[in-house]
Formats: structure tokens, C-alpha cells, sequence
């Protein structure tokens, strides 16, 4: 095994070029609370695993996305459990960032220098939202439709451009299949593009500034 990794290394380059990368110091004072952005960055690489493999079975239309995802339940090998480790990411992803936010603010690590690094995880908490959010109408079941019918309903309410807005959100007045299609969309191609960007931003950011370290 070692003389395997060795010869890639010495085609790669990665030993030498990842050596800064690797060897870091970190401050003394830092504690369990700071493993919550690890861990939330695990449950998304899982998310985006398990999203693969889902989208391979996953119809986005209006008259199959109900029995695709069945399938995926009843017929799909492996479907259910990967269906599973799914649904249950996304909330871990959920709370390990809320957490993570926590820990930061508590540490205060929001201050200069750290300030747009702390704007930037913040856009990620919102598009981790989003992420949810347009997940959750993709089973096309009641359950999904109505509670995207009372979450949609909610743009109408922002001043001036809220109808146009939820037009926009919806692909016409009602949630329809225009709006499953959008909502796939988002879910499977502009978030996770804009979240993977923020995401490098955010562990350039920290390689540069380093970690904060403990009051
Ligand atoms: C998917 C979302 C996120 C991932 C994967 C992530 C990942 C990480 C990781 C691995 C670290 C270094 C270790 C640690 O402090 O835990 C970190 C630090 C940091 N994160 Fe996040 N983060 C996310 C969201 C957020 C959010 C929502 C905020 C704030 C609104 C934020 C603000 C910060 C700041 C300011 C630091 C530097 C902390 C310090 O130096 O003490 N992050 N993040």
C-alpha cells in the first residue's frame, strides 16, 4: 500500500505541495466546539454523495417525481437507506452550522480580521436554508406542496417587489410543476455551485487569518 501512494505522490507532487496545507499550528486553547465547521462540511460532502445518487433515479416532472421517488424507496437498491442518509444530513447540516455559528459568535471570532469570513458563512447559513427549503417540495407529495404553497406565500409579503418576486420563485402564480423544475434546479445545480464557492472563500479565508483561538 505505502509503495502504491508513494508512486502516485511522486507523480502528483501532493506530499510537497500540500505540506504547508497539512501542517498548520493552531492555537493552544482550542476545544471540541471547534470541530462543529468539520463537521458540517462532512455532512455536506455527504449531502452532495447522497444527491448524486439520488438524481440518477429522481424524475422532475409533475406527473413522475411522486413515483420516482417511491422507486427510489421500493425498488432502488440501497434507495431507501441513501433516501435516508439524505434527509438526515440535511438536518445534522443544519444544526452542526447553527452550532458552528454559535461557537463563533461566542468566541467572538466575528471581529477584525475575521468580519467577511463571518459575512461569508453567513450566506451559506441562507443558502443551507434555501437548500432545504427547495428539497423539501421534491417528494411532490401533499406534504411537500403545501407547506411550499405556505413558505412561497410568504415573498408575496415583502413590499414592493413580493408578488413579482414570488412570480419569479414560482414560475406563475401557482406552485405548479413549473415550480418543481425550478425548484430542482436551485436545489441540484445553482446552490450547491454557490455553496462550494462560498465554501472555498470561507477555508481560504481561515488558512489565511488562521484560527481564532479561545477567549
Ligand atoms: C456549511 C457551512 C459551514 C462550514 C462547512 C464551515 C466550516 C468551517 C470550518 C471547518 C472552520 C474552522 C474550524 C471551526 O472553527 O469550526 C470555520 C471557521 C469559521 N466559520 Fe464556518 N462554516 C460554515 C458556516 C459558517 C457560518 C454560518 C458562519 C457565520 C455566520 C461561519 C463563520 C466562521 C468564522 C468567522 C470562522 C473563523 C473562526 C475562528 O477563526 O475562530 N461559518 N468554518
Amino acid at each position: 500500500m505505502g509503495k502504491a501512494f508513494d508512486w502516485i505522490y511522486s507523480r502528483f507532487g501532493i506530499k510537497e505541495s500540500h505540506k504547508g496545507l497539512l501542517k498548520r499550528t493552531i492555537p493552544g486553547n482550542v476545544n471540541y466546539s471547534y470541530c462543529l465547521g468539520g463537521m458540517a462540511f462532512i455532512f455536506y460532502c455527504t449531502l452532495l454523495i447522497s444527491g448524486m445518487l439520488l438524481s440518477s433515479y429522481y424524475i422532475p416532472s409533475e406527473k413522475e417525481a411522486f413515483q420516482s421517488v417511491v422507486r427510489i424507496m421500493r425498488v432502488a437498491n440501497l434507495g431507501l437507506l441513501i433516501r435516508a442518509i439524505h434527509k438526515w444530513t440535511a438536518n445534522l447540516l443544519m444544526l452542526s452550522i447553527l452550532l458552528h455559528t454559535l461557537r463563533v459568535f461566542a468566541n467572538k471570532a466575528y471581529r477584525p480580521p475575521r468580519e467577511l469570513n463571518w459575512i461569508a458563512g453567513a450566506f451559506t447559513l441562507v443558502l443551507s436554508f434555501a437548500s432545504g427549503f427547495t428539497g423539501y417540495l421534491l417528494p411532490w407529495d401533499q406534504k411537500a406542496y403545501w407547506a411550499t404553497v405556505v413558505g412561497t406565500n410568504m415573498i408575496a409579503t415583502i413590499p414592493l417587489i413580493g408578488n413579482s418576486l414570488l412570480l419569479l420563485v414560482r414560475g406563475g402564480p401557482e406552485v405548479t410543476g413549473f415550480t418543481l423544475v425550478r425548484f430542482y434546479s436551485l436545489h441540484v445545480i445553482w446552490f450547491p455551485l454557490l455553496m462550494n464557492l462560498l465554501l472555498w472563500a470561507h477555508f481560504h479565508m481561515i488558512r489565511k487569518q488562521g484560527i481564532s483561538g479561545g477567549l
